[in-house]
């Protein structure tokens, strides 16, 4: 049986509130099995028609309006009141039951106590409200509960007052003196040590307050940062972060309260890769940026959402920039992006950076809002230059400081503050799809003519910064065509073009293998640099089986001496199979997963000597510190230890996990012997997780080194972890670490029997059941299925529709399926 289809929420429909509620008291009181929610509003008429409230999951227990009961009727989402005046208080009671909550949205319970998550819309699992952002009220909250068992019990803002009640029990009550739209507010009742730097705290399990450290560090540095590039200052008198196992994100901005995932809290050199000492930086930053960029001023509405995601992943990819190496930080971005947004843009999620309809908010959290949101912003910074820019960021805040606004308001505080006219460029947030710039470039005389074609009907304002010869522009591309030249060249030149990424766009240049070669080895813009090898190693894979030209490796060999090994590392890091497979028109997950393999050990065949040098000479010394200089070191030497282990070095690898005093070095290793069939693997895979059985955070490390692996054994391997102790399908990253991990084997995700579709179907309807907001995520694992041959479609196309028809399927994972199956 199908069920109706979930309505959609329309951008066009949008409406101001009919209410506004100006202040909010609440009072949670955490019981043994249940939590009653005692909630006070003061509520003012903005138009006529009755009160409509959102509830989520909720138990009505008592209704007042002003104090007398009210005429009211509770539906599946909404309370409503037909009849209220204009200005009145409202007074509701209401059980909840967070011990039973698996969604982990709204109120729920995780090891240590309870902990909230509400954005988008989980304030609505709490209490009834008008549960929309452009809803901003002052709250005051009181938390009570079991002192013992949740000692620490925190809200947003200042702590008013606090006491002991009977019972073996006790309450705080916060005052928050900004206003706030409601997916912002929080609160923790739980058992937690406390990690405090003047006004800055950081709330850990017991036991964890040795991991705490780099996490003040980060927060430390990010506040720093954005008062000397923003200007921007902490408003806050008491500014706390707390981490918690149980997440179904990575954190949240809570106004003065922020939740974390343990994963980007959490760091000890023995149990923490660079990597993740890299995320932790990045994340801690982001949440801590939205304070302003987001809370200060916030969404009108969840179509908005870029206005604050894309805006702060660009200030923490600014922040990363200039933290760390730029050019490095730029070619993470610049590959995540492509195999990841791109892929995104081209499949049956495709949707602007503004969308334009959603079913289910949740799923719009994606890489197209935030990375390609950041692109939008980070073209207006081109446009710009820093000082307009900043400019425009002060407009910005001048205008709108304790509003909710959209992405246009950002838009024009940029035009007006710096005069450049961008009516044109707005269209990169209203429409999908990746824009292709088809450029040739011609040689006469002494000029070259560069004729630039872009696929954007009508057309985008595109930031295509070029440089030909020693002449560097910054190209405005605007028209269906355009051309541009260069004078005064004695020969013709290999153009640098879309230098350091400018737009998110595919580039079409036809680059003659030496010309790539050239600027491989020349081009003084090092991403460029890094794009030249990018497409040599594609067009190996691709049209080669695997076989470099002798000039591309002598190219690689000179790239691998490069001052900066963080680059070098990058420099020499393959294509993903998943960003080939979208150059392919059907794609042959097993013919590219073999011809990539090919060139890797073609590679370390070719550069044998070259790689064993850099592994002796970048030996660590010293105790770990995750630097970005050290970090490099430790990435290229690893890089090189991954070509080592196609020669079949399986002892190298088994030596660097047994002597490894890090855990960068530790996971290279072990990441080395999970893709090889050789004795080390099995002993290695088990003194790993009998050293690390007891830190959550390792033993995800370890389930997903295990799905990740390209053996043919790895799904019936991963069945055997679904039962294993160290699984557990409620906690999100224990299914991030091993059912998404899997999903994003190509190889082994996409194999030809559909073994692998038939499992992540299973696993999507289990989850479903419990968290549909994991779930959904899980199902994304088919987006690209259309571009397989007619046997695969079959069997991925049978899974969708197997998950598209089970029983009481939650509207997000139908969202996703019935847009995969269009
Ligand atoms: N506002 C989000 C948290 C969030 C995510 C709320 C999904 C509701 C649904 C937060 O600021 C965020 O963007 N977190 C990212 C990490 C960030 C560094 C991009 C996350 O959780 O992955
Ligand atoms: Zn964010």
């Amino acid at each position: 049986m199908r069920e109706p289809q979930a309505k959609a929420v329309h951008l066009k429909d949008y409406t101001p509130p009919a209410f506004r509620v100006d202040t909010v008291e609440l009072d949670v009181d955490i019981r043994e099995d249940h939590a009653l929610v005692r909630a006070r509003l003061e509520i003012r008429r903005n138009a006529p028609g009755p009160l409509v409230l959102d509830g989520d999951e909720l138990e009505l227990v008592s209704v007042l309006v002003n104090g007398k009961p009210a005429d009211h009727t509770v539906a599946e989402e909404t309370l409503t009141i037909p009849e209220v005046p204009d200005a009145f208080v409202l007074e509701t009671v209401t059980r909840i039951v967070p011990q039973k909550n698996t969604k982990l949205e709204g109120l729920y319970a995780t090891k240590h106590g309870f902990v909230t998550q509400c954005e988008a819309q989980g304030f609505r699992r709490i209490t009834w409200f008008i549960d929309r952002p452009d809803v901003m009220a002052r709250y005051t909250t009181t938390v009570r509960a079991d002192a013992k068992k949740y000692p620490v019990l925190l809200s947003n803002g200042n702590l008013k007052n606090s006491g002991s009640e009977a019972g073996g029990r006790h309450f705080a009550t916060y005052e928050d003196p900004f206003p706030k739209p409601s997916y912002l507010f929080a609160l923790v009742a739980a058992n937690l040590e406390v990690l405090r730097e003047d006004n800055l705290y950081i709330y850990v399990e017991p036991g964890k307050l040795d991991q705490a450290g780099w996490a003040m560090d980060c927060l430390k540095r990010a506040i720093a940062w954005d008062e000397k590039r923003f200007g921007l200052k902490l408003d806050l008198k008491e500014y706390k972060i707390v981490a918690v196992g149980d997440f179904n994100s990575g954190a949240m901005e809570n106004k003065g309260l922020n939740i974390f995932n343990t994963r980007y809290v959490l760091a000890r050199a023995d149990t923490a890769t660079d990597v993740d000492y890299l995320n932790i930086d990045r994340v801690v930053a982001h949440e801590y940026f939205h304070n302003w960029t987001g809370n200060r001023v916030t969404c009108r509405d969840w179509f908005q959402l870029s206005l604050k995601e894309g805006l702060t992943v660009f200030r923490d990819q600014e922040y990363g920039a200039d933290t760390y190496s730029r050019a490095v930080t730029r070619i993470q971005e610049v590959r995540n992006l492509r195999a990841a947004q791109f892929a995104e843009d081209a499949g049956p999620m495709a949707h602007p950076v503004r969308p334009q309809s959603y079913v289910e908010i949740r799923n719009f959290y994606t890489l197209t809002v935030y990375e390609k949101g950041a692109e939008v912003v980070r073209m207006q910074h081109t446009l710009l230059g820093e000082d307009k820019f900043q400019a425009g960021m002060r407009l910005y805040f001048r205008r709108h400081d304790g509003q909710a606004v959209t992405c246009d308001d950002f838009v024009q505080a940029m035009q007006d503050a710096s005069g450049i006219d961008l009516a044109q460029f707005r269209r990169w947030y209203d429409v999908a799809g990746t824009p292709v710039l088809d450029v040739q470039g011609s040689f006469s005389g002494s000029t070259f003519t560069l004729t630039v074609k872009q696929s954007m009907n009508p057309p985008f304002h595109i930031p295509f910064c070029v440089k030909v010869g020693s002449q560097e522009r910054l190209l405005s591309v605007k028209r269906p065509e355009e051309k541009y030249t260069f004078e005064g060249l004695k020969e013709k030149p290999v153009p640098s073009l879309l230098r350091g990424f400018s737009a998110p766009v595919i580039l079409k240049y036809p680059y003659t293998e030496a010309e790539l070669l050239h600027l491989m080895a020349n081009d003084d813009d090092d991403v460029n640099r890094w794009e030249a090898g990018q497409r040599l190693a594609a067009e190996a894979i691709l049209d080669k089986a695997g076989k470099p030209s002798p000039a591309f490796i002598e190219a690689a060999r000179r790239l691998l001496a490069h001052p900066d090994a963080a680059f070098a590392a990058e420099a020499l890091a393959l294509p993903a199979e998943s960003f080939l497979a979208e150059q392919t028109e059907v794609v042959d997950p097993d013919r590219l997963h073999e011809s990539r393999n090919a060139l890797r050990r073609n590679l370390a065949l070719s550069l044998r000597n070259d790689f064993s040098g850099i592994y002796e000479k970048l030996r660590g010394k010293g105790a770990y510190s995750p630097d970005a200089a050290s970090a490099g070191r430790r990435a290229l030497r690893n890089l090189s230890l991954g070509y080592l282990g196609e020669l079949g070095m399986s002892a190298l690898a088994y030596e660097q996990f047994k002597s490894a005093d890090n855990m960068t070095d530790s996971m290279a290793a072990l990441g080395v012997l999970a893709n090889l069939d050789c004795p080390e693997r099995q002993p290695a895979l088990e003194a790993f997780y009998a050293r690390w059985k007891d830190e959550p955070l390792v033993v995800d490390k370890w389930l997903a080194v295990q799905a990740s692996s390209r053996l043919p054994g790895t799904l019936a391997r991963v069945r055997e972890l679904l039962v294993h102790p160290a699984f557990d399908i409620r906690v999100p990253n224990k299914v991030y670490a091993l059912i998404r991990a899997f999903g994003a084997n190509h190889v082994r995700f996409h194999a030809a029997t559909g073994e692998g579709y038939s499992f992540l179907a299973d696993q999507a309807i289990a989850l479903d059941a419990l968290n549909p907001q994991v779930a959904a995520r899980m199902a994304r694992s088919f987006d690209r299925w259309k571009k397989f041959d007619d046997g695969r479609k079959a069997r991925a196309r049978a899974q969708l529709e197997r998950v598209r028809d089970t029983k009481s399927l939650s509207k997000d994972v139908m969202e996703i399926v019935t847009k995969s199956l269009a």
